[in-house]
């Protein structure tokens, strides 16, 4: 499973990615307004500084909801860097445009997917990506975690190419659960990927192997 970073925070990204098992970022202009990036001109420094601190791929956002409007500003978003992945919305618009963008080789990660029924449409119009949100699934008293088992068993049927990319991660399990379900990508805060190093067996076993090697070198 890929592991992306949900933050729009430079250093939060750079300690990922410093950690050795980053694959991608996820922005979405919530978490740009949260840095206090705001304005064309600086959201879009924005996402090529990014570009510049991980390999993998970045999703970058379209703020206009109809189709021409998308497709304007995803080329434009696309050209900016080989590893910007244009970030579409789930409505009727934006399944037009992911089928525009399919077919001209640009590629999109569809974005608020909270049903089976958007995540193959979603798949039928090419997108790259789909992103069932299952943190606000399961802030609504919904699980999340069935809907990506739901898309997973979707797509197997029919082998479809698009990636399961489970995004409003909220914490360890969720990451643990999703690499069980067999998403392909999960997207969480970096609390959520360094969690998963924690285990207190490991201090206190770690502890003791230092206390022991010390004895020994006395
Ligand atoms: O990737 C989607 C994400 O940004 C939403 O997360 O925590 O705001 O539900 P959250």
């Amino acid at each position: 499973m890929k592991f992306f970073i949900d933050t729009a925070n430079l250093d939060q990204i750079r300690e990922a990615q410093a950690l050795g098992v980053l694959d991608g970022v996820t922005t979405n202009p919530s978490l740009m307004a949260k840095e206090g990036i705001t304005g064309e001109k600086n959201i879009i420094q924005h996402y090529i500084d990014i570009c510049n601190i991980v390999d993998g791929d970045v999703s970058a956002e379209v703020i206009a909801v109809d189709f021409e409007g998308m497709v304007k500003e995803g080329e434009a978003l696309a050209a900016l860097h080989p590893q910007i992945v244009v970030k579409i919305p789930m409505i009727e618009e934006g399944v037009k445009a992911l089928k525009y963008f399919s077919d001209h080789g640009i590629r999109t990660n569809c974005t608020l997917v909270f049903s089976a029924g958007q995540a193959l449409l979603a798949a039928k119009a090419g997108a790259t990506y789909v992103s069932p949100f299952l943190g606000r699934l399961d802030d609504v008293s919904t699980d999340g975690l069935a809907l990506i088992e739901e898309i997973r068993l979707i797509y197997d049927n029919y082998a479809y190419e698009t990636e399961i990319l489970a995004a409003s991660i909220r914490h360890t399990m969720h990451v643990v659960n999703c690499a069980k379900i067999g998403a392909d990508v999960m997207t969480g805060p970096l609390s959520s990927i360094k969690g998963l190093l924690n285990h207190p067996l490991t201090d206190i076993g770690l502890a003791k192997f230092l206390e022991d090697y010390s004895k020994g070198n006395q």
